[in-house]
């Protein structure tokens, strides 16, 4: 790569008043003290989008940012709420409470109850409410619920800030619809927004062509510019939509399937990482259209931690319905190829960064215990220099001209998330920090039912009654599979076998 191709797409992301809140990089100045990231996805049918599944209904959840615990609760009936998942009496999770039939959270140790604001409105040992205000009133987080994923922000207090949450614009149209996958991995979220818009990685790791017609090459090279977001300016890089190294028109077939038109020449692909967190792929004809686009929500739950949302949008009504559970189980096979490569990068990555952090003295200091509030003022040192990571890679691929545009982005903006350099401790590392720098074992880092069924209620639903069918025999093996099927048949929402791979 050389040195010019890069510096045209260098300002668009390093204007260091875009980057002081990454999280929400806001274009109002009354947003500028919240964070917001998203904190579940809900399960969007392919007909209708209703919030049903991953978050059960009353059932308080517990979800992680910024490695800070949060309650959730999604109230029949009424708005979602969300607490830091700590109850002020005696500190136990309050996410292991119970709604009320009014719509308070209880915490199920002594019964303190609390309404969606936080105010403590009861405490059953003590009469008349007495005692309930101050230091008795849980933390409550504002939260919205938008095009089907629950969104948490990080300021107690604040308004949900709803223009600075990205999304999908197309799903506000008449006749699109999408469908969801979940999956925590142990990586840190700075690794999986470089995977996401990494397409050379496919016909390796994945070891699937359809990859290729979203990478550059020599004889295709990529346009990588800044576009005007819904949050800040968006990193954008185009390439012509054809196979490149596998020399096979394989385009014409993808583009019959989605329904564009034209030459081959003229599909651009298109990937987009629009901060914090949200990476779109989708191709479009030379009329501007697409049918088909595939977002990644990158979240970080914490250090060396990431929760991955997959939402598949199209325009076209699927031919084939398959259960969630089976699309779930098709799309952890596909993610399993190159999780634990991108999870043996961290010690690399990560420890570079927290280096490069203790270097310019970013430690956290004690207002920096928690992650929620405003966000520290990691700013560093006249004449410090962070992490770089133009300088650990080595780039070479006509397609790093998008990676080295987002590595900058985050180089400028990781410095400043919450929590981040909580381990930095002296000359040592602690907690999650420390943690965070460890490769685990291959086992634990493709742990199956910790990645995705725990968090899927489909796939934990088929689980369970395949469990059922397996430990049964005779008649009421037969009677057992009768109830599998009718369960499945039911209580699983269709997804289009599409991918855009
Ligand atoms: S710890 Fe919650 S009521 Fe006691
Ligand atoms: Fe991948």
């Amino acid at each position: 790569m050389r040195a010019d191709t890069y510096l045209h797409a260098a300002p668009l992301v390093s204007q260091p008043q875009r980057i002081k809140l990454p999280f929400l990089t806001p274009r109002t100045p009354a947003s500028a003290e919240q964070h917001a990231v998203p904190a579940r996805a809900v399960e969007c049918s392919a007909t209708s989008r209703r919030a049903a599944e991953d978050l059960v209904e009353g059932q308080p959840t517990r979800v992680s940012l910024f490695d800070e615990a949060i309650a959730v609760v999604r109230r029949p009936g009424q708005s979602t709420i969300a607490y830091v998942d700590r109850c002020p009496h005696r500190a136990a999770a309050l996410s292991e409470g119970r709604l009320t039939a009014s719509g308070n959270l209880q915490c199920s140790y002594h019964g303190w109850t609390f309404d969606e604001g936080g105010s403590c409105v009861s405490i059953p040992q003590v009469r008349d409410g007495a005692g309930a205000g101050g230091r008795a009133c849980a933390t409550a987080l504002p939260c919205v619920d938008q095009q089907g994923i629950i969104w948490v922000c990080s300021t107690p207090g604040a308004s949900p800030p709803m223009d600075t949450i990205v999304g999908l614009p197309e799903l506000d149209r008449e006749g699109w619809v999408s469908d969801d996958f979940v999956r925590d991995m142990p990586v840190d979220y700075t690794l999986l927004v470089e995977n996401l818009v990494d397409p050379d990685h496919g016909l390796f790791a994945h070891q699937t062509p359809n990859f290729d017609s979203y990478a550059a090459s020599s004889d295709h090279p990529m346009s990588v510019q800044s576009e005007p977001g819904r949050t800040s300016d968006k990193i954008v890089g185009r390439v012509d939509g054809v196979l490149k190294l596998t020399g096979k028109d394989e385009a014409a077939k993808s583009k019959a399937l989605m329904g564009e038109k034209g030459s081959a020449q003229d599909i651009k692909s298109t990937l987009e990482f629009e901060p914090p967190c949200m990476v779109r792929w989708s191709r479009f004809d030379q009329e501007g259209k697409t049918s088909f686009i595939t977002a990644f929500y990158a979240i970080p739950l914490g250090i060396g931690r990431s929760r991955l949302l997959i939402r598949y949008a199209r325009s076209i009504a699927p031919w084939f319905k398959a259960p969630r559970w089976l699309f779930s189980m098709f799309l952890n096979g596909f993610l399993d190829q190159d999780t634990y490569l991108v999870a043996s990068q961290q010690a690399t990555t990560v420890g570079a960064e927290l280096a490069a952090a203790q270097r310019m003295g970013l430690s956290s200091g004690p207002s920096d215990a928690t992650a929620i509030g405003p966000a520290p003022d990691h700013s560093p040192p006249a004449g410090a220099t962070g992490l770089q990571r133009r300088q650990l890679y080595c780039h070479r691929s006509p397609t790093d001209k998008l990676l080295l545009a987002v590595g900058q982005w985050l180089d400028d903006a990781v410095p400043h998330m919450p929590n981040r350099y909580r381990g930095l401790q002296g000359g040592h590392l602690a907690g999650a920090a420390a943690a965070a720098l460890l490769l685990l074992p291959r086992e634990v880092v493709l742990d199956r039912w910790e990645c995705h069924t725990a968090i899927c209620p489909s796939s934990r639903r088929a689980h369970s009654v395949l469990s059922t069918v397996r430990n049964t025999s005779g008649i009421a093996a037969a009677v057992a599979a009768v109830a599998v099927l009718s369960q499945l048949a039911s209580g699983t929402q269709g997804l289009s076998s599409s991918t855009p791979w």
